[in-house]
């Protein structure tokens, strides 16, 4: 019997997921599956707006940047129709039914995972693929999308010397990665910024002061300042530990909030602590356009061709996971929920403290 699969791509946009699609749609036309492609992420798939993927849809995508399906982070249970906020959960499962599927694949970060687990406990077939420039995702070595960004932003600092140098100035520069700090750690380092603020390791403004103090000490009065979008200060870490846990993760969300506000903070902050010029530069969605990398491409393929061999085998419920040099199925059940954050003992810090970056603490 003829498989028939349905793809779907979830949450941000990111580079690779057209490699990711190609893998899965390409490995699965070879294997005698039907494919579709639903549109704009599970938002297609609760108005059953599809396109049929055959070669001629699969080929030369390999390096566009973005989603040829599109996407949204519309959510199965909690989706506005009507005017309202519904559960359409019964909605897909019938669609999936109508479309005589044998198989759900969703490429998408961890709120995606999430979504797919709540798929699978309603009877669906899924498979999903670890996409997201965060690097978050757990259970995987790493996401595709990540690799790409994380040149993307290095070249941004490579970039941003030159007026730092120049004009004898602090830059700081916001990097993406949601509530991780895998985005702004490795292009801190690969960039060879000053300091790196990670949400990880909560930062006193003073210390990041002393650093630059420091630095302009000993002849250098200009420094880079990575900060991921999610970093926050000693004093918002601790308000957010000292409320009361019914209204903690409100606290943390709020936090979030001031991203922008808060880069532009530090900014002012070591302006006045340190008498240097400060200067902002706020990558955001830089991060996510465009190509995507050899390596991105490589694992996109890698993971891609995996999920499609999985479902040929009727291996089902699975994220297919990078390990090292293999891709392995990990149960939906052991990652969705989680976020993988960087722990502050990790090698990339401890290198990184070892050419003097400072961390803020
Ligand atoms: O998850 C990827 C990401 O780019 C995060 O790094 C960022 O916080 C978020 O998406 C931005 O979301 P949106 O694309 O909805 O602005």
């Amino acid at each position: 019997m003829t498989k028939h699969i349905g793809i779907l791509t979830s949450g941000g946009d990111s580079p690779g997921l057209n490699a990711a699609i190609r893998g899965v749609g390409k490995a699965a036309l070879d294997l005698k599956m039907h494919v579709v492609g639903f549109r704009d992420g599970f938002r297609g798939l609760m108005e059953n707006r599809t396109t049929l993927l055959e070669s001629g849809q699969l080929s030369g995508i390999l390096t566009l940047g973005g989603t040829i399906l599109g996407t949204s982070r519309e959510k199965p249970h909690k989706m506005m129709v009507g005017g309202k906020v519904r559960d359409m959960t019964e909605v897909i499962v019938a669609n999936y039914r109508s479309s005589h599927l044998d198989c759900l694949v969703c490429l998408g970060g961890g709120g995606t995972q999430k979504n797919a687990l709540r798929l699978k406990q309603a009877g669906l077939n899924v498979v999903t693929l670890p996409k997201t420039i965060d690097n978050d995702v757990a259970m995987t070595d790493t996401t595709f999308g990540f690799d790409t960004a994380l040149g993307i932003a290095t070249e941004a600092i490579d970039r941003l010397h030159s007026t730092a140098h120049s004009h004898h100035r602090i830059i700081v520069v916001e990097i993406m990665g949601h509530r991780a700090g895998w985005l702004a750690l490795g292009a801190g380092i690969a960039g060879g910024a000053d300091v790196i603020l990670i949400p990880e390791i909560p930062y006193d403004i003073k210390s990041v002061a002393n650093a630059i103090h420091k630095r302009k000490r000993s002849g250098k009065p200009f420094s880079i300042v990575a900060v991921a979008e999610g970093a926050i200060s000693v004093e918002e870490y601790q308000e957010i530990q000292a409320a009361p846990a019914a209204i903690k993760g409100k606290k943390a969300e709020a936090a979030e909030i001031v991203y922008a506000d808060r880069t532009i903070r530090v900014a002012q902050q070591l302006e006045s602590l340190t008498g240097l010029e400060a200067r902002v530069t706020i990558l955001g969605h830089l991060q996510r356009g465009g190509t995507p990398s050899a390596a991105d491409r490589i694992l996109a393929t890698r993971l891609g061709t995996a999920a499609a061999q999985l479902i040929h085998d009727g291996h089902y419920g699975v994220m297919v996971a990078a390990h090292g040099e293999n891709t392995v199925p990990v149960v939906l059940e052991d990652v969705a929920g989680l976020v993988k954050t960087v722990p502050v003992d990790h090698s990339w810090v401890e290198s990184a403290r070892r050419v003097g970056t400072n961390f803020g603490d």
